[in-house]
């Protein structure tokens, strides 16, 4: 097994807060180990391109609490195909790189394989404000955004309770509701509407006359955006029940901002782990927090399983949301 002496970093995706937490802890890591490390710009896009730029421990210094990605991000079309993968390859092979740690989510865990299937060790490292990679209980940037929707959906309870209104807040969340379901349990809120739940207006209707009647006269709403637009939810609710709902899409809002010392630590876990898997000749593997503990674990384990919404969690919207 060749002695690991030189590695790269890349994230991809959309971005999340406490990105940059990971690539400083994979960088100081590498670099303690007299490892040479190459950031990758624009993530697939970049790689493609040979944007590479070196890294030392300085180029890392003054990031830990910035939101955001400074080797930036990107979403790679070009990388889905054969001859653009052989490519991308044969830039960090050509480079002398010999490691990869991929900070995104699962699509991004996927285009990583086709590097190892190439040679090129590559480390997944979980970073999403989705939380939607199976194989780990949260992902980098998760913990933050749903603290920035909370402190929105706070300030969006003052006004409601002021004008016995009705608010749908729409968050992020493509394909998955456990941004939308974290929210609505720490908010209070009377209802979550989830992609992977399916929608009944009649239901929802129904939860609103029930709230009333108990004496609440404004109610919170959380839908995730993979379900429908929230004017589309605002509209029904008008035309089927009369009420007169008021719209908040908090979109990219949720990317940003400082992470919370949650996603540091779990960024700085992940990244020394990594390192330390691809310095002990691991490659494939992804970064896992489970039960308090940072494990490798396959790469397949984020597209060959699934993650599942906490059951708890939307009984207790059920429960004490009215
Ligand atoms: O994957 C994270 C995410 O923020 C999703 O929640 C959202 O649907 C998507 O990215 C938005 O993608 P873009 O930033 O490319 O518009």
């Amino acid at each position: 097994m060749a002695v690991m002496k030189k590695i790269a970093i890349l994230t991809s995706g959309g971005d999340s807060p406490g990105m940059n937490a990971a690539i400083r802890a994979v960088a100081r890591s590498a670099i303690a180990k007299d490892m040479e490390v190459v950031g990758v710009m624009r993530g697939f896009e970049g790689l493609l391109d040979g944007d590479f730029r070196p890294l030392g421990a300085r180029d890392v210094g003054g990031i830990i609490h910035r939101g955001g990605t400074i080797l930036q991000t990107a979403r790679s079309t070009r990388f889905m195909e054969h001859q653009w993968q052989e490519k991308a390859a044969g830039n960090l092979l050509d480079a002398g790189i010999q490691g990869l740690a991929v900070i995104g989510g699962g699509g991004s865990f996927q285009g990583a394989r086709e590097l190892q299937k190439r040679g090129v060790a590559v480390a997944g490292i979980p970073g999403t404000i989705d939380n939607d990679i199976a194989g780990t209980e949260l992902a980098i940037g998760f913990r933050t955004a749903v603290e920035t929707a909370l402190d929105a959906v706070m300030r969006l309870r003052d006004t409601a309770s002021s004008h016995d209104r009705l608010f749908i807040v729409e968050v992020m969340g493509g394909r998955s509701g456990f941004l939308a379901l974290d929210v609505a349990v720490a908010g209070g809120a009377e209802a979550v509407i989830v992609p992977e739940v399916q929608f009944s207006l009649g239901r929802l209707i129904d939860r609103l006359h029930e709230a009333r009647k108990k004496g609440k006269t404004h109610s919170l709403i959380i839908l995730a955006e993979g379900v429908m637009p929230a004017q589309e939810l605002r509209d029904r609710i008008q035309d089927t029940a009369g009420y007169d709902a008021r719209v908040t899409v908090l979109g990219h809002i949720q990317r940003g901002g400082s992470p919370c010392a949650v996603d540091i630590i779990l960024a700085s876990r992940m990244g020394s782990a990594a390192v330390e898997g691809l310095i002990s000749g691991r490659g494939g593997f992804m970064t896992s927090l489970a039960d308090s503990t940072i494990e490798l674990r396959n790469l397949s384990v984020s597209w060959e399983t699934k993650k599942y919404l906490d059951p708890e969690m939307m009984r207790l919207v059920g429960v004490l949301g009215v």
